[in-house]
């Protein structure tokens, strides 16, 4: 533990936070864990899109070459003086760790050069938390994260506490979207478009749910993803072409109707207040409408937030950091990038 950080639940708090862990970087300022002073994201993806997918390598050096004017302007734009800062948190993983590095520097040189308490901040634990920037959160909760990265059902007994109930155990949802995506002849990142496709459809190409075994809250995405480039190319070797929006709306209905089972189950199970949605696929509009409408149906409170805090941001860091911070919970200095930090782990020490 830090010994620059006390408790400090009675004063404001002005957190700054740094996110560099895969191709997008983000500097915020946010007060008290939920008002977001500045948010600056600079995103590489147009880079990226010439090689089909996020080139580890080439988002270092692109991180490296913003991240200094952003912690400036971010600094700038929130209108508080560095010295205010209360700590800076950064994403310590998972991520590419060469991007997680750029951003620990950063993070580390300017609380040191402030003397400021670092906090080291979990990716998902963060994604979760965009939740806690536009709703008061109401515990035990339900997170359902699905992500280029990650595809987890996470039950939060209580503030800061997070429990991995299912994960995947192969592909991430965003990962298929983008892999069927290409399949259909779409640029990366296809899950937009495969979203839009899927909406447009007036034909569908039935496709299997994949459940696991009774009870399991994990998921499988890589025998879906299969399905789909077999139905393609048997299709392609019956000398005929299947419409790809049938396609999109096979795979989008086949996703969502087994994301939208599991995660109502685990709130049932569980005796969730509220499910929260995060994630950059949580901009899918299947998944939200079915997700919407199965809620209201069933009388559960549905917390999504808005796009900008969806995808990778860091004012949904700065939201998570805070956790520790009101609690006195810091990093220490020689803290590492950790592509393998574990959420539960992160969890808080203490009550705030
Ligand atoms: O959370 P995010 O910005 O980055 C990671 O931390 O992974 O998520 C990016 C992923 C990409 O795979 C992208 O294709 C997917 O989210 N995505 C979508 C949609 N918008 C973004 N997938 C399906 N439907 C969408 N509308
Ligand atoms: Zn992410």
């Amino acid at each position: 533990m830090n010994d620059l950080i006390d408790k400090q639940s009675s004063v404001p708090s002005y957190i700054l936070a740094v996110e560099t862990s895969c191709d997008e970087t983000s500097v915020a300022v946010v007060k008290d864990g939920h008002v977001v002073l500045s948010n600056l994201i600079s995103s590489q993806v147009e880079t990226h899109k010439a090689f089909g997918g996020v080139v580890p390598e080439v988002a270092s050096r692109k991180h490296v070459e913003v991240i200094t004017l952003m912690l400036e302007q971010a600094i700038e734009q929130s209108g508080i003086r560095p010295r205010d800062l209360s700590a800076i948190a950064v994403t310590q993983g998972p991520g590419l760790v060469g991007a997680l590095l750029v951003g620990i520097v950063a993070a580390k040189t300017l609380a040191m050069a402030l003397g400021k308490p670092l906090i080291g901040t979990h990716h998902i634990a963060g994604h979760i938390y965009a939740n806690r920037l536009v709703r008061e959160l109401q515990y035990p909760a339900m997170a359902l994260v699905v992500s280029g990265g990650h595809t987890e059902l996470v039950h939060l007994e209580s503030e800061g506490k997070f429990k991995l109930i299912g994960r995947t155990r192969d592909d991430a949802v965003g990962e298929a979207y983008d892999k069927v995506a290409r399949a259909l002849g779409c640029p990366y990142p296809g899950g937009p478009h495969v979203d839009r496709m899927a909406s447009e459809a007036e034909d569908v190409v039935p496709l299997p749910r994949v459940w696991l075994e009774a009870g399991s809250y994990d998921f499988s995405l890589s025998g879906l993803k299969s399905a789909v480039l077999n139905a393609l190319n048997q299709a392609k070797m019956r000398g005929e072409a299947l419409e790809p929006s049938a396609v999109a709306r096979g795979f989008q209905e086949a996703v969502v109707e087994v994301l939208v089972e599991k995660a109502v189950r685990a709130v049932r199970e569980y005796g969730s207040r509220q499910l929260l949605l995060c994630g950059g696929v949580a901009a899918n509009r299947g998944l939200r409408a079915a997700l919407q409408e199965r809620c209201a149906k069933e009388g559960l409170e549905l917390v999504i937030p808005p796009m900008e805090y969806c995808t990778d941001n860091a004012a949904m860091i700065g939201a998570a950091a805070y956790l520790k911070w009101i609690r006195g919970e810091g990093t220490d200095f020689d803290a590492k990038a950790d592509p393998g930090l574990s959420l539960e782990a992160w969890s808080v020490q203490s009550e705030a």
